[in-house]
Order: C-alpha cells, then sequence, then structure tokens
C-alpha cells in the first residue's frame, strides 16, 4: 500500500523546536517514486481523518508515535570496547580504542560489526546516525553496504589519521585524500547515504593532510565534515603544543577551512566566547556527548553559553567513549550535565528539549532539517512506536504524568531499550 495511517499517541515538533502533542493523534505516510515513505499528513486523529476518509488506519491506542532519534556522533567499530575505563582520553584512546580499530583490516570483521551495530541502532529507536568509521577505506565500504541493505538514512566516512597513530592504523597523506575522494563518489548522495570528511582530532592529521581535507570539503560542499574539539584538558595542551599559531584548538579547523554548515564537532567543552562565535557565524555545529564526557571525566558541556551565542547542538552518544547507544540514556546525562553548575551556569533543561536535541534539532545541526526529525509533512517517514507502559514503576509513573513534560520526562529517566516497542523507517 503506498499510503498508511497510524493512529496512536503523537509527538512532533515544529520546525523551530516546539514540541505538538495529540492524545489521540493520526499520522499519514505516503511512499514515493524512489520507494521512500515520506509523511504526508499529521495531527489529531479528528480533523486528519476528516481529509482523508476511507483510509485504512493501523491501532496502536496506548502507545506514543514520535521521531526516530538521531545519533550525532558515534563510532561504529568502538562496539567492542563499549565500558573500558581509563584515565582520561589519551590512554583510553592507546590502550583500548587504537587496538580494537586496527581489526578493521579485515572486511569481514567490519561487515559483522557494522550489522550488528545498526541493529542495535534500530533496537534503541535511532533511526540516522553521523559515524565515524575507521582508517581503512572498507570499513566505510562495509557500514554503508549494511546501512543500504536496511535503507536507512546514515553519514560515515574514512577515518583520516596520519601521525601520532600506530602502525595498522595510520595512514599515508595522499593515499588517504584519493581514498576519501572515490569514497565520496562512490557513496555521497546514494540514496538516504551521506558522506563524512573525518579527520579524527588535530593531533593525529599533518597540517598536509588537514589542508587536503579543507580542499576536498570546499570541493564537496554539501558532504559533512565529522570530527572531535576540546574534548579534554590534556588534549588540548597537546593541540597548543602542536599548533602554536593558533587562537585556539577551534581555530586549527577554521584556518584548514574545516567550519562550515554540516560541519560537525563531538564535545565541544573548552571552546571560548570568540570560538562559539565562530562556531556560530561558520554554521558549524557541536554533538554533545554527555555519557562520554561523565565516563571518561572530560567534562561538562556548557548548554546555557550554547543556547546564549545561538551554537548549533544536538545529542550523541560518543560509543565507545559514551556508554549507551540508548537515546534515553544519553537525554538524562544532559540533563544531569546541564543541571552541574560548579564549573558553569547550571541549568534545568526541559524534556522537550532534551527530545528535540536528539531527533528535530539534531537534524537541523546536521543540515537535514525538513528531512527527518519532526514528523512535518514532507518529510520522511523515520518514526518509533513507544510503550509508556513498558515496566511496572514506568506504567506506575506514566499513569500520573498530568502534562507532556512530565510524560517524556518519566520517559527520559525511566526508560531505555525496552519501551522502543516498533521502529518504522521510510
Ligand atoms: N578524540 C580522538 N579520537 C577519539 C575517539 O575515538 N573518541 C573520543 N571520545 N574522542 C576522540
Ligand atoms: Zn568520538
Amino acid at each position: 500500500m503506498a499510503r498508511q495511517a497510524y493512529r496512536a499517541q503523537l509527538l512532533r515538533f515544529d520546525p523551530q523546536g516546539k514540541a505538538l502533542y495529540d492524545s489521540d493523534g493520526l499520522l499519514v505516510t505516503e511512499r514515493g517514486a524512489d520507494g521512500v515513505a515520506h509523511v504526508l499528513d499529521a495531527g489529531s486523529h479528528a480533523a486528519v481523518v476528516a481529509r482523508h476518509p476511507g483510509l485504512a488506519t493501523t491501532d496502536w491506542s496506548g502507545r506514543l508515535i514520535a521521531p526516530g532519534f538521531i545519533d550525532m556522533h558515534v563510532h561504529y567499530p568502538q562496539l567492542d570496547v563499549i565500558g573500558s575505563p581509563a584515565d582520561g582520553l589519551l590512554p583510553w584512546l592507546e590502550h583500548y580504542t587504537f587496538p580494537a580499530e586496527k581489526r578493521f583490516a579485515d572486511p569481514a570483521h567490519a561487515t559483522e560489526v557494522a550489522g550488528f551495530f545498526l541493529d542495535e541502532l534500530l533496537r534503541n529507536g535511532v533511526t540516522t546516525a553521523l559515524t565515524f568509521a575507521t582508517t581503512h577505506p572498507a570499513s566505510v565500504d562495509a557500514f554503508f553496504t549494511q546501512a543500504q541493505a536496511r535503507r536507512l538514512r546514515m553519514i560515515s566516512g574514512k577515518v583520516l589519521q596520519d601521525r601520532h597513530s600506530p602502525d595498522g592504523l595510520r595512514d599515508e597523506t595522499e593515499q588517504s585524500l584519493i581514498d576519501s575522494e572515490a569514497l565520496i563518489e562512490r557513496w555521497h548522495g546514494k540514496g538516504r547515504l551521506g558522506y563524512a570528511i573525518t579527520p579524527r582530532f588535530a593531533p593525529t592529521s599533518t597540517d598536509a593532510q588537514l589542508q587536503g581535507a579543507g580542499e576536498l570539503a570546499a570541493r564537496y560542499s554539501n558532504t559533512w565534515i565529522h570530527s572531535h574539539v576540546a574534548e579534554n584538558h590534556d588534549e588540548v595542551r597537546w593541540v597548543a603544543e602542536l599548533f602554536p599559531q593558533a587562537r585556539s584548538y577551534l581555530d586549527v579547523y577554521q584556518r584548514f577551512g574545516l567550519l562550515r554548515r554540516r560541519a560537525v564537532y563531538a564535545h565541544c567543552i573548552y571552546l571560548d566566547g570568540t570560538d562559539r562565535q565562530l562556531m556560530h557565524e561558520t554554521g558549524a555545529a557541536a554533538a554533545v556527548s554527555p555519557t562520554s564526557n561523565l565516563f571518561l571525566g572530560s567534562g561538562f558541556f556548557d548548554f546555557a553559553q550554547a543556547r546564549e551565542q545561538n551554537m548549533l547542538h544536538g545529542l550523541a552518544s560518543d560509543v565507545g567513549g559514551g556508554t549507551s547507544l540508548s537515546p534515553f540514556h544519553t537525554m538524562l546525562a544532559a540533563y544531569y550535565t546541564g543541571r552541574e553548575g560548579q564549573t558553569k551556569q547550571g541549568l534545568s533543561l526541559a524534556p522537550t528539549e532534551l527530545w528535540w536535541r536528539h531527533t528535530g534539532g539534531a537534524a537541523q545541526a546536521l543540515g537535514l532539517d525538513g528531512v527527518v526529525g519532526t514528523l512535518q509533512p514532507g518529510s520522511e517517514a523515520d518514526f518509533i512506536v513507544l510503550n509508556p507502559q513498558a515496566t511496572p514503576l514506568l506504567a506506575r509513573r506514566t499513569q500520573r504524568a498530568q502534562s507532556l513534560e512530565e510524560l517524556l520526562f518519566a520517559l527520559i529517566v525511566l526508560g531505555d531499550d525496552r519501551v522502543v516497542e516498533r521502529v518504522v523507517t521510510a
């Protein structure tokens, strides 16, 4: 059937991030000529059904339909190091992460992990992710092949790292750029797939590699750029030693042409006002990764300043530094991080804002507004069906919810993959 209708409680967002809620809602989707289902209409059951008389409807009363979650920054090859404690970022990379990533020289291993990763994302209600692969081009082919088989909207890219990296992971400057361009040509814009030019972080790329990445980013202007910035004190000090001419860590990326719309930087903890202004002016976005920042002891993202200076930002798991692929866990950690008031201004993020930052707000930060994340008419029909009664305590607490904010807060605090009953992708 080209046209489908689903009746349940319905959560959507308007393009400005305002939550729209119908306690008895109807979502109507229609498959286009390209085989991708889009939202045709959505709103209260009474209003929408009047516009589409006679439409057969799937009844999910008692459930909540919501946009699929978007993970703005994750590493699919790091599933096998999740939960590996270390003194901080740099020892964690050396002892756990780099050895695990070396194994992706084997395409069979990459294929197995990529498939497992995508199935885990879906089980957790995540329908779009921007993910690191590894330095091996075959790790990108494996990932996109698996994503394509599941017809998902996914973004990834080959990691660029031509120095301060072990044998088996370190790439060669010129070849790394040739490989990246070939992967862009092969995958970017193919169905719902997108390519991200992915320098790991400034310390593991030479000037020549960063320069080449910036040139590629200018030539292929609607690709993504994906990296890390200002995550950890030792890392920030190291960057200052390696790039003494740069004003700040973020300024290194600016000098090489790596700040623009669709440039996504994980963490953004140790930015100053000038850096945030630069993020705002260039349209680059922060991927806030609170479970990772708490687990690795990196620090606390400043939500108040991000808002104040109009810096695009959204939520991310950063697995394997992060401890969970569940958006519920990430939203709760974001709430704790916002509350922290010793190193910055503490604030209480509203549940609707936390939810927006992991759906439509993340889409906006990725330059995918109007495409996914809101269930606005015309957007792709990637959505999830949540069971607010999934556990005894959830059932008890959500029954007593007096408002949308209370319902969403109960799900954020008590929810996990058990809440995600179905995932429907375009
Ligand atoms: N900085 C450079 N590489 C990484 C990584 O793999 N994870 C995190 N969290 N930070 C990084
Ligand atoms: Zn990361």
